[in-house]
């Protein structure tokens, strides 16, 4: 659920509910400060999500991810400053009063993190751990919270009987498992999975990620997914944005992006997969060389440009933003844009795509 210590009552979320997307994000900021540097991690995020959307997140080690997945919910930590607009039903997060972001914490957005061990509470029963919210929130009795919590445990593959166990004695995949029905407990509309699966064997991962994609797809909740594969975030996600040096490069459905890749970033990075369970090879995907500029050493024009083999001058001067290419897609590449927006009827071209064109 989320990473708030103790549980607090809340009110539900005083939005009144609106036509417009479920999350809008817009020319988002994340900038730490580390020993008197700035270091500035994202620069720049836009993009929308719709009620149901499945939107996957992919890039090299470093690239702003998790900072901008996290600092959604303003789960940053206070070393990071944070500038832009997260509009959730309308609700600015990054501003809104604590109450209201936690009534969004509990109720309407869960995030998902890798190690479910450090996540739940190791002197409590998982059924402890999931009926609190159910019991708080939602205002359930006892019982009923204790049979929704059976049905969330056999939604995800674990057996009712199981549930007055301790964390300690389940797998990881099936704490990971538990971590995903505590994250459906309150009927999310929203769910934030960064890396859910890395510290687990390959078959485990695949088999939780369907499971994620099968149990968003049949209630609708819209999902914001990272992992390093890209080829599982094509069979789970709606949308890929490929994120470099802190923003998004490329932005479209997620099969095209991957079969018809308009940035070369995304070209690269989807020749290099990284082998599956090996962390080194995620820092330094095969065939992918060089590493990504670090947040401090980004400047002017393209941050890909130091090892793009297409880059010229002009990918080396000037502000470069997120465009819109072919229907439904956007890439920040002037040579991507050349070529494509030729494709899109002109009344549908602005100068800057804040939302990538798509949602
Ligand atoms: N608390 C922090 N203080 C200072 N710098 C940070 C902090 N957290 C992250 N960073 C820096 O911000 C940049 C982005 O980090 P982030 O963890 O968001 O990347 P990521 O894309 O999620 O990477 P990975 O794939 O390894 O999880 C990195 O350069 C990282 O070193
Ligand atoms: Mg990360």
């Amino acid at each position: 659920m989320t990473s708030e210590a103790t549980p607090v009552e809340c009110r539900p979320l005083e939005v009144p509910p609106s036509d417009g997307p479920l999350l809008d994000v817009r020319d988002l900021h994340v900038t730490y400060r580390q020993g008197g540097r700035s270091v500035p991690a994202v620069r720049g995020v836009d993009f929308t999500l719709a009620p149901g959307d499945t939107l996957g997140v992919a890039g090299e080690s470093g690239c702003g991810k998790s900072t901008m997945a996290l600092s959604l919910l303003r789960l940053h930590g206070d070393a990071a400053k944070v500038t832009g607009e997260v509009l959730y039903d309308g609700e600015n997060l990054l501003t809104t009063s604590w109450s209201k972001l936690r009534a969004v914490r509990w109720a309407g957005a869960s995030v998902v993190f890798q190690g479910a061990m450090s996540a739940l509470n190791p002197v409590r029963t998982v059924l402890d751990q999931l009926v609190e919210p159910m019991v708080l929130h939602d205002r359930l009795g006892p019982k009923q919270a204790e049979r929704r919590a059976a049905e969330l445990l056999d939604s995800v593959g674990i057996p009712a009987r199981r549930m007055r166990s301790y964390p300690h004695e389940f797998s990881g995949g099936q704490r990971q498992r538990v971590m995903i029905a505590m994250a459906l407990a309150c009927r999310p509309d929203l769910i934030i999975a960064d890396e859910p699966t890395t510290a687990l064997d390959v078959m485990v991962q695949a088999q939780i990620l369907e499971l994620l994609g099968q149990l968003v797809r049949e209630s609708r909740i819209a999902v914001i997914m990272i992992t390093h594969d890209l080829s599982l975030l094509a069979h789970t996600c709606d949308r890929l944005a490929v994120m470099y040096a802190g923003r998004i490069v490329e932005l479209g459905p997620s099969r095209e992006v991957l079969q018809n890749p308009q940035h070369p970033y995304t070209r690269a990075l989807s020749r290099a997969f990284p082998t599956i369970g090996d962390p080194a090879s995620r820092r330094a995907p095969a065939g992918l060389p060089g590493d990504p500029p670090r947040p401090s050493e980004t400047d002017a024009g393209c941050a890909f440009a130091p090892r793009c083999p297409e880059a010229d001058d002009a990918c080396r001067t000037g502000e470069l933003l997120l465009w819109p290419t072919t229907p439904g897609r956007s890439a920040a590449c002037l040579h991507a844009r050349a070529q494509h927006t030729q494709l899109v009827p002109h009344t549908q071209l602005a100068p800057h795509a804040p939302h990538g064109g798509a949602s």
